[in-house]
């Protein structure tokens, strides 16, 4: 089992400190819950893990080795997979080609492989079916042969869902996977994410504004603001910090 360790990172726009110093890590096999207010820089931490950003400082060390040192392309071969804050699926694809799209850096396939299209053809297959094993996991079998289009909003995330877990992630990074959904739906959802990492073994890491299920779900809770971290500990002891209840939750516990 591995953890993630995100050591005083900083990344900077213009004149902006997206990130300022900021260091948390991720146990193995937990649920961790990121929180702030609009701008603190959480969609930017993702970003950086997932190297769509370079950070100006610090550093991030997953499963041991420098994750800073990987290319964003060869980020999925090393178990980290993310789901965006707006949607990221293709709507003219159906449920299962969607899922499929994921686990496309997982393939073995190599040049040599390639050339022999049975290699091919038993590597599609074995795609195809781990695919439809996922819809089925999230209660979206019966949708694998349909388009995305038109599907409601939360259906779609669990499609989104399916997705980041075709690459077989031994982290999940999950940016605000409740935004928009109704409250019976925020409900599966948790329930849901919880299902995934204890049958899967996840490490994962939830941006998240719902309260609810942030404090539900979370085995540490992180608050940051600004770049920062506030403070950091069990969903109780975070709910209760004065800087949390004034600079986020805005009411007094
Ligand atoms: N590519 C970029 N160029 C310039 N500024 C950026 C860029 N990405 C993020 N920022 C800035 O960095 C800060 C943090 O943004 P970020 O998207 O990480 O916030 P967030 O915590 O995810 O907010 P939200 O809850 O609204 O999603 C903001 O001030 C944002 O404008
Ligand atoms: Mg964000």
């Amino acid at each position: 089992m591995s953890s993630l360790v995100i050591d005083d990172l900083s990344i900077r726009f213009g004149g902006i400190k997206a990130l300022d110093g900021l260091t948390l890590s991720v146990e193995p096999g937990q649920i961790c819950g990121l929180i702030g207010p609009n701008g603190a820089g959480k969609t930017t931490l993702f970003n950086c893990v997932s190297r769509v950003y370079q950070p100006t400082s610090g550093t991030i060390t997953w499963d041991g080795s420098d994750l800073l040192a990987v290319p964003a392309h060869g980020i999925a071969r090393h178990g980290v997979s993310r789901t965006f804050q707006n949607l990221g699926l293709f709507p003219s694809m159906t449920f299962l080609e969607n899922t499929m799209v994921g686990a496309h850096p997982y393939g073995r396939t190599g040049f040599v492989r390639s050339i022999l299209s049975w290699g091919v053809r038993q590597e599609e297959r074995r795609i195809r079916r781990e695919a439809y094993e996922l819809l089925e996991f999230l209660d979206l079998g019966h949708l694998a042969f349909e388009p995305a289009a038109g599907q409601p909003f939360g259906t779609l995330k669990r499609l989104e869902l399916a997705r980041a877990l075709a690459a077989r992630p031994r982290l999940l990074l999950l940016d605000e996977p409740a935004g928009g959904l109704t409250h019976a739906e925020v409900d599966e959802l948790a329930e849901t994410i919880r299902h995934v990492r204890d049958e899967k073994g996840l490490s994962v890491l939830l941006v998240e504004h719902h309260m609810g299920m942030v404090m539900g779900i979370s085995d540490t809770v992180v608050a940051m603001n600004f770049g920062k971290k506030i403070t950091e500990g069990t969903p109780a002891e975070v709910r209760r910090h004065p800087e949390v209840v004034s600079a986020y939750l805005g009411t007094r516990a």
